[in-house]
Formats: C-alpha cells, sequence, structure tokens
C-alpha cells in the first residue's frame, strides 16, 4: 500500500478518510486523492538537498485540476507548462508566474504572448524557429524573453516507447551538439536572455544512471558555452523518475535521484530545476468504482465496474499495469478475471487474467496509482460525463471537480 491508502477496521482508507463514505456522498466512477501524499512527495523534492539550490516545477501534464495545483501553488511550488490552458490553470491556483517554466515543440505565437505578458521564468526552447519566434514576439513588447534551449542529450533508456523522449530520434528538443551553435545566435538576439539549458529524457525511468549521464553531457556543454562567452546558470533536468505500480516494485526514492544530481551539480555554481509529474501525484490517487456485473463467457471471467477506459486510459494506451483492490475485501478464495468498463471497445480493460478477492455486484474497488495521467487523459468517449474528484485531507473531503452532468456533454454544441 503507498502512502496515504491503507487497510483500517477491513476497509480501504485514504489518510482518516474511508473511501465508502466518498463513494456514498459523491458516487462512482470518482477520482480520489491524499493531500499529504502529494504535499509529502513535493516537499521531498523541495528538500531534498541543502548543497545545490534547487527549485521545483510540477509538470501540470501530469494532473492539473485546480484543487491540487492550489495546494502546490500554497507551498511555493513551482511550475511546468506545455500550453496556454496550463498557464490559464496555473493563474487561476494562485501559482506565482515567475515560477513557471513553459515547455513543448509546438508553442503558438499567442501562448507565446501570453506567457509573456504573465511574465515567466523561462521558456524551454526546441527549435531554431521557436527561438525567432520567441525574440520577435519579445521585440515587438520591448521585453527580453528569459530562454533555454531543450537539447536533446541523445541518452537512451528503458521504458514504454511512448514516453521515452531523449533520443536524437524523437522529435524533442535540439541535437547536444548543434545546440551550441544557435546558443551563440540567441545570445546576439535582442529580445532574449540566454539563461538556461534544458532537457528530459523521458517518463517512468528508474534507472538514476541515465539521468546523471544526461546530466554529465549537459554540464558538457555549459563548459563549452562558457569558453564561447556565454554563461548559463539554470540546468532544467526536465521530469521523469519513475513509480512503482505494482507492490513489489523496488523504484528508487525522490531523495535518492536528487541526491545523485547534486552529487555532479556540488560546487559549480549552477541552479538545479526539475519538472516532477508523476512522481508527485501518481500514487498519490485512486479510481474508485463500483462493480456493475460479473459475467462469464466460456472459461473466461470478467468483472464489469462502471469506470471505463474514457475514466482511464493508460492501460489501453501504454498496456499499463494498475492494482485493483477491494475496498471492503470479501472473504473467499481469489478470482481470475479481465476487469473492464462499460465501453463499446475490446481495449476497454483495466486488467487482464487478474487475480483478485472476491467481488461481487454492488462492491466498491480502487484501481491504484493514477493520480498521473489518469483524469487528465480522460474524454467523453461514449458520451460518458467525465468523473468527479475529490481531495482528501485527514478525515475530511473537498470535490475539487463536480461530476459532469449530460447538460455538460453537449455545452457549446448546437443542432442545425
Ligand atoms: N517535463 C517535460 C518536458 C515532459 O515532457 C514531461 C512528461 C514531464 C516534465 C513530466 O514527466 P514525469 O515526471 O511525469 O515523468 N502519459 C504518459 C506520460 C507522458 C509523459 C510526457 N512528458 C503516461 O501516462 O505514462
Amino acid at each position: 500500500m503507498v502512502r496515504g491508502f491503507e487497510y483500517k477496521r477491513g476497509q480501504l482508507h485514504c489518510e482518516d478518510l474511508p473511501l465508502a463514505e466518498v463513494a456514498g456522498r459523491v458516487g462512482t466512477p470518482c477520482y480520489l486523492y491524499s493531500a499529504s501524499a502529494i504535499v509529502g512527495n513535493y516537499e521531498a523534492y523541495a528538500q531534498a538537498c541543502a548543497r545545490v539550490p534547487v527549485s521545483v516545477h510540477y509538470s501540470l501534464k501530469a494532473n492539473s485540476s485546480l484543487g491540487v495545483l492550489g495546494l502546490l501553488a500554497r507551498r511555493g511550488a513551482g511550475f511546468d507548462i506545455v500550453s496556454g490552458g496550463e498557464l490559464f490553470r496555473v493563474l487561476q491556483a494562485g501559482g506565482d508566474p515567475e515560477r513557471i517554466v513553459f515547455s513543448g515543440v509546438g508553442k503558438t505565437s499567442d501562448e507565446i504572448d501570453y506567457a509573456l505578458g504573465a511574465g515567466i521564468a523561462l521558456f524551454n526552447c526546441e527549435s531554431d524557429a521557436e527561438v525567432e519566434l520567441v525574440n520577435r514576439r519579445a521585440c515587438k513588447r520591448r521585453l527580453r524573453a528569459p530562454i533555454a534551449l531543450r537539447v536533446n542529450p541523445d541518452v537512451s533508456v528503458e521504458t514504454h516507447p511512448f514516453i521515452a523522449t531523449g533520443l536524437r530520434e524523437h522529435k524533442f528538443g535540439i541535437d547536444i551538439v548543434e545546440a551550441e551553435e544557435l546558443y551563440c545566435r540567441a545570445a546576439r538576439m535582442e529580445g532574449l536572455v540566454v539563461k538556461g539549458v534544458s532537457c528530459h529524457i523521458g517518463s517512468q525511468i528508474f534507472d538514476i544512471q541515465a539521468f546523471v549521464e544526461a546530466l554529465r553531457k549537459i554540464l558538457a556543454l555549459v563548459e563549452r558555452l562558457h569558453g564561447r562567452g556565454i554563461s548559463i546558470r539554470h540546468l532544467d533536468l526536465g521530469g521523469g523518475l519513475g513509480v512503482g505500480y505494482r507492490r513489489e516494485d523496488a523504484s528508487p526514492t525522490i531523495d535518492d535521484y536528487m541526491q545523485a544530481l547534486s552529487r555532479e551539480l556540488a560546487g559549480r555554481g549552477l541552479h538545479l530545476m526539475v519538472e516532477p509529474g508523476r512522481s508527485i501525484v501518481a500514487q498519490a490517487g485512486v479510481l474508485l468504482a463500483t462493480v456493475l456485473y460479473r459475467k462469464r463467457s466460456g472459461a473466461k471471467e470478467f468483472v464489469i465496474l462502471d469506470a471505463a477506459m474514457n475514466d482511464l486510459i493508460r492501460p489501453a494506451l501504454y498496456e499499463s499495469y494498475h492494482d485493483i483492490i477491494a475496498v471492503k475485501p470479501n472473504q473467499g478464495p481469489p478470482v481470475k478475471a479481465d476487469i473492464v468498463g462499460p465501453v463499446c471497445e475490446t481495449g476497454d480493460f483495466f486488467a487482464r487474467d487478474r487475480e483478485i478477492t472476491p467481488v461481487a455486484p454492488g462492491d466498491l474497488v480502487a484501481v491504484c496509482t493514477v493520480g498521473a495521467y489518469g483524469f487528465v487523459l480522460s474524454s467523453n468517449y461514449n458520451s460518458r460525463p467525465r468523473a468527479a474528484e475529490v481531495l482528501v485531507d485527514g478525515a475530511g473531503f473537498t470535490v475539487i471537480r463536480d461530476r459532469e452532468t449530460y447538460a455538460d456533454l453537449i455545452r457549446g454544441e448546437r443542432t442545425v
């Protein structure tokens, strides 16, 4: 059981709150997050190393609900955004614009203007053309935009191919060798201030050495730039630290990771920035669902939930594993079943041939480790209203997002 969730008196609790109580009051499907687990993970990053100045820019793409952002903003977190919409969310949640870094390969002029107006900390630029565009937009406003180049350090990592980003063949970043010339050009542009180097090698990475290898390549680039009169202060190492999805997974801790980075940086006078998403919120969230039916088809057994792939697409998209546990486990021998949703797609499954404690219609189950890339990737497929979200704090909770209604489903639509 991860921090924030445990069985007490035979039923699953989030902090001091029985999950069954939330289901009774809010209904299912429902995303439920532990505030103390989120804050604990954030603090683990923020307080990890005294030796090197660090700033933590929580990556919104993992979970951008206002309630979660507000929790982090109040603790002084910075944010990593990839769109104008994410900038809007941070500002709505009370985040400090001066602690925002803007990543992404396809920033539009409007998004750049919005970020310049808000006064963000850093544009992580990913191409020559983007550098030129940011320069033009900044000149127009008589501003100097703070930039870093996102370099591609060509480090290979073991993760799902859809979420590896640090190789030359990926669309992300600028080749680390070619970056040098672009830095020299950018340093001469009137609308820019060159501040840093950034990179992000992928997501769900367990091998700390891969991050260290990327960092060393970046440090070598910083030295070369120094030799050409360009001084770099900020190193943004992106996100990517993996989390355990299976109970038996031994993942590196946030502390191990930060210590490894700070060892490389000690005494260099550089400011380390990180953009963690998953490792802050993944384990802090579950998707609470009700068993609708049990069904047998030939030798196969199915457990049909009221949650579906529109609520959580990770199993269908990445064949990802998520523990699924009963909120009030029944006695009896475990069953082996496919655990699926009501959507009309064969890909609508949470688990296949999974052994779980026996469950009956009406029972509640929790799909675990879905605080990251869960709700944010949800959709209205099959015209299913999106789930409610709840933030638990001690024995109390707040509904941080109402369950959508049928009226929400057609907002902005019209017949002709
Ligand atoms: N910074 C940049 C530039 C990124 O592209 C990402 C994630 C992060 C930070 C945060 O990485 P994290 O700490 O969460 O690993 N939907 C996939 C994950 C996609 C990650 C995309 N980029 C999933 O569900 O596994």
